[in-house]
């Protein structure tokens, strides 16, 4: 499987490490600007992958070289203007550059699957969509699988219990109005009723990619493993559930506009989109992360 990296950031150096230790591909392509950088971080890429069972052939390249990729992690992003995370300050640099390389990707590689782990991922996956031409099980974000990990790993304290034992889902924004679907949540059959304590465990999911951001400046460890968890299931075809953002097509009233739902993932990309039930007061977060994400792409649409 080729898989190609754009951007090489703090986000897309954990990425491209993960997926050299994980083996999750068997050649992988390194695209940065800092054509010196991606080369020497290929080369100490290849260093690693030497001392692994599997192999994993890591090489840097320009935009051209991504052709006839099975997958293109897409990474690529300007430097955060703030301490403080805001995922959409960034939305007009990153839109312009991924308007200026998507159809130079989408022409070398017509069948690849491309994944959005840039912010504001939501915004990044529409535009993506839009500028491919792809059809849109093959064009998804990372989305609010990573504030799934961070709730599901707050319960599994909480409850103590193994983090994947949880089933609990975060959807919609990857921002401020994610939605901790607790009404379907459940732990070993037993449903997991909406409570005071949940809301503030869901709260703290909400805010943690915050208190990382005003102590290192960026997230990078998180971000990677929910792209190790995709890219995985894609090429083992393992068919797991992950909350990923995609076009929704009319859901609780919402359609046109890319949020995160649980959505199967295998060899295809999307191959199914799951709609849970939810209550009032999520069904109403759901509609105020569909509103900002609609607002911005009416605002940086050219
Ligand atoms: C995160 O949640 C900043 O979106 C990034 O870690």
């Amino acid at each position: 499987m080729k898989v190609s990296l754009v951007g090489l950031g703090k986000v897309g150096s954990a990425v491209a490490h993960a997926i050299v230790l994980k083996g999750l591909a068997d050649e992988l392509v390194l695209v940065s600007r800092r054509t010196e950088i991606a080369k020497s971080e290929a080369d100490d890429l290849n260093h690693a992958a030497g001392l692994e069972e599997h192999s994993v052939d890591v090489r840097a390249g320009g935009d051209l070289d991504t052709a006839d990729s099975d997958v293109i992690l897409y990474c690529d992003a300007s430097p955060a203007k703030s301490i403080d995370v805001d995922r959409y300050s960034a939305a007009r640099d990153n839109l312009q550059r991924l308007h200026e390389r998507i159809p130079t990707f989408a022409a070398g590689s017509p069948q690849a699957i491309c994944v959005m782990v840039t912010n504001p991922v939501d915004v990044m996956t529409w535009f993506a969509l839009q500028m491919s031409g792809f059809p849109q099980e093959r064009v998804f974000g990372v989305g609010t699988l990573l504030d799934t990990a961070r709730l599901r790993r707050l319960l599994s304290e909480k409850l103590s219990v193994h983090a994947s034992d949880v089933r609990a889902y975060v959807i919609g924004e990857h921002g401020e109005d994610q939605v901790a679907s607790f009404s379907t949540a459940s732990l070993g059959g037993e449903s997991m009723k909406p409570s005071e304590d949940l809301a503030l465990l869901a709260r703290q999911a909400a805010e943690s990619a915050g208190k990382i951001y005003r102590t290192r400046g960026f997230t990078n460890y998180g971000i990677a493993g929910a792209t190790m968890m995709i890219l995985e299931s894609i090429r083992n075809n393992r068919r797991r559930t992950a909350p990923v953002s995609m076009r929704i097509n009319d859901y609780y009233g919402v359609k046109d506009v890319c949020l995160s739902l649980p959505a199967v993932i295998g060899r295809r990309g999307i191959e199914r989109v799951l709609r849970p039930e939810l209550n009032e007061a999520e069904q109403a977060a759901f509609h105020r992360g569909a509103s900002r994400i609609r607002e911005a792409i009416e605002v940086l649409t050219p």
